[in-house]
Order: structure tokens, then sequence, then C-alpha cells
């Protein structure tokens, strides 16, 4: 009978004890502040923000660390503008066409293609139309203009400025100069960078011989 009454009260005690858990969440909460955050959330709701958002706009007159100004407008003027006056300011390496390769195929090879002919998959599932070849005869893909659509995109195409810093769309316009004369039989832009140096080279080499032949 004592037995009978143990087990008894033992199956009451499981089924209370386990009735109301859930192993979805945590049961209870020990110390709750390893799972509810004490500091504001980015992109939190609290009274004491204006507009009662955590997320602010930067201080007029300031720009955000690791923004860089840029000068040209948003419009057809602006794109033709950078096109005509800005180069690409870092050096052509195997390193900086290496970063803008695998952005290149993150970012935009979705439409552009890999190889820079625009037949990316949204391309060829007809997603998006009009997506350009970079070897197209009918554009003047050149590093300025291509920096400037990253920064403001061009119709179709979105801006790539909150994804990618401005050195990133450097390395990916290097990148695309690369697809555009691979497209065209072209040397690629570390081969004529080099064929170049190379040539500066033989130059000076062959006026420091006159010079000593003096
Ligand atoms: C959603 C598809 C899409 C993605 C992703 C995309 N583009 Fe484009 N891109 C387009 C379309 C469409 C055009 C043609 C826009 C026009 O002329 O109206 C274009 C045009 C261009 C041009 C030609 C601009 C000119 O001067 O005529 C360049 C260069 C370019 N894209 C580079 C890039 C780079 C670099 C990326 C990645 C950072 C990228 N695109 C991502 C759709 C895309």
């Amino acid at each position: 009978m004592k037995t009978l009454k143990n087990i008894a009260i033992a199956i009451c005690a499981s089924v209370v004890l386990t009735s109301c858990f859930n192993d979805r969440k945590p049961n209870y909460q020990y110390f709750p502040n390893m799972y509810e955050s004490v500091g504001y959330e980015t992109y939190g709701e609290y009274e004491i923000f204006p507009g009662q958002q955590s997320a602010m706009m930067p201080v007029e007159n300031t720009v955000p660390r690791g923004f860089v100004p840029y000068d040209y407008e948003n419009s057809t003027e602006g794109l033709n503008l950078a096109k005509a006056e800005l180069d690409n300011p870092y050096k052509v390496t195997e390193e900086n066409l290496k970063v803008g390769a695998d952005l290149f195929n993150i970012y935009c090879a979705v439409c552009h293609g890999d190889k820079g002919d625009g037949k990316g998959i949204l391309a060829t599932r007809e997603k998006f139309l009009g997506i350009p070849s970079f070897a197209d005869a009918g554009r003047t893909i050149v590093p300025g203009g291509i920096y400037h659509v990253q920064t403001y995109g061009l119709n179709a195409m979105g801006s790539y400025a909150s994804q990618t810093t401005e050195k990133e769309r450097w390395q990916i316009a290097m990148h695309v100069m690369d697809l555009k004369a691979s497209l065209k039989g072209e040397p690629g832009v570390l081969e004529t960078v080099q064929a170049e140096k190379e040539l500066t080279e033989s130059l000076t080499s062959v006026t420091d011989d006159n010079a000593t032949q003096k």
C-alpha cells in the first residue's frame, strides 16, 4: 500500500514538473542578462531616442568613419564626367585583382555573368533585361564609369555603396576592365601594366646608355 502511494506521488510529481516544459525555449532564465541584452540593440525602439529609434543619422556636417566623399553627381552628366576624369587610384596587382574578382562573383555575376558577357543567371532567366556585355561597342566601359555605377547604380542596376568600401569598388572595377579585355581577346590588365613597365624600363636603360656614351 505504501509503495503504491509512493508510486502515485512520483507519477504526480513528474507530471507536474514536466508538463509545462517546452524544449524549444529556455525554461528558467537563471541569468536573464545572458538572454536579453541590457545594452541598446542597434535597431531597437527605445523612448530615450528621438523618433524612438536607436539607429540615428550621423550628426550634420560629419561623415561616418571610413567614408570617402564622392564629388560626382548621380546623373548622366556625372557619369560622363567620371568616365572622362576619374581613374583607379589603386595599383593593378594580382592581389587587388583577386579581391575584385571574388567580390564581382558575389555581387555582380548574377546579372553580368562571371565572364562579364551580360549572361548571368538572372539575365538568362529574363529576370532583368538590358544587361550589357562589358565588351559592348556602344558603351564606354572605363574604370571611372564602373566605379560611378557601383556607387549610385544605373536604372535597373542598384547601388553597391552600402555593401562595398571605396577600395573594394575600385578592386571590382579593375576586375571588370580585365573581363572586358578578355572578352575582346586583348591582354589582361596585369599583363598590360607589366608590358608598359618593361617598355619604360628598356627606354630608360637606352637613355642611360646614351648618357654614358656621351
Ligand atoms: C540586378 C542585375 C545587376 C547587377 C547585380 C549588377 N548590374 Fe551592372 N548593370 C545592370 C544593368 C541592367 C545595366 C544597364 C543599365 C542601363 O544602362 O540602363 C548595368 C550596367 C553596368 C555597367 C555599364 C555602365 C555604363 O557606363 O554603361 C557596368 C560597368 C556595370 N553594370 C557594372 C556592375 C558591377 C561592377 C556590378 C557589381 C558590383 C554590377 N554591375 C551588378 C544590371 C546589374
